[in-house]
């Protein structure tokens, strides 16, 4: 099993300092860097493209080269994107499998630019692409709201998703982070871990409080 990682959304941060709030929440605690990319297509939202990537990327390599920048990709179609994100330093790229034509093929694209790579399930998207990609994946990303927007309140049936999700890794053998993306907050946090998660994105719930630092600890607080 996994040591319990956090992975601040910086779609919630003040982004009109990114790299600030990034550094910030990094001080603070935080293991990776999840960046949420929306295209207005796949998702009604539209965020972040390669080169923000690339210039918060470049300055993390300098102030914290430890800490990875995480793709979360709500985009269709995927694969030039892929490509242009791995370029842009990601250090690992999940994406919807609905929104990829080849979803083997997006996944190698990955791989072969030298990212971790995984599929991201909707509350609604069942989990049976998982079987047949599980030796070419490094996380599975649940999530429990509907992509596009941070904010939104925790979906109560992703619970039972993630213990699937959690049986159908371990029996895999393989070592596959279990992420979960939505909602998540300091009161719901063990629930998400005991049912099977290790890698926990939250957005509102940190950078919509002063002390990042604090909320980051009472989060791990209830993990431990
Ligand atoms: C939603 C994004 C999430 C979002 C999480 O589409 O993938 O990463 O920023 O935000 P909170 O934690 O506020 O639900
Ligand atoms: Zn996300």
């Amino acid at each position: 099993s996994h040591a319990p990682l956090i992975a601040p959304s910086v779609l919630a941060s003040d982004l009109s300092a990114l790299g600030d709030e990034c550094e910030a929440v990094i001080d603070a605690g935080a293991d990776w860097i999840h960046f949420d990319v929306m295209d207005n297509h796949y998702v009604p939202n539209l965020t972040f493209g390669p080169p923000v990537c690339a210039s918060l990327a470049k300055r993390l390599k300098k102030s914290h080269p430890d800490v990875p920048i995480d793709v979360h990709m709500m985009v269709k179609p995927v694969d030039a994107l892929i490509t242009a994100f791995a370029d842009a330093g990601a250090a690992s790229i999940t994406f919807h499998p609905e929104a990829s034509e080849h979803i083997d093929r997006s996944l190698q694209l990955a791989i072969d630019a030298g990212c971790k790579t995984g599929l991201v399930f909707n509350p609604a998207t069942p989990l049976e692409y998982l079987k047949y990609v599980l030796d070419k994946i490094d996380i599975v990303l649940i999530m429990s709201v509907n992509p596009g927007f941070g904010g939104q309140s925790f979906i109560e049936e992703s619970l039972g998703k993630i213990a699937e999700a959690r049986d159908i890794i371990d029996a895999s053998g393989r070592d596959i982070r279990l992420q979960v993306d939505g909602g998540i907050k300091t009161d719901n946090i063990k629930r998400v871990a005991e049912a099977g998660a290790d890698t926990f994105v939250a957005g509102s719930a940190i950078f919509g409080q002063p002390d990042y630092a604090k909320v980051i600890a009472d989060m791990r607080g209830e993990l431990s």
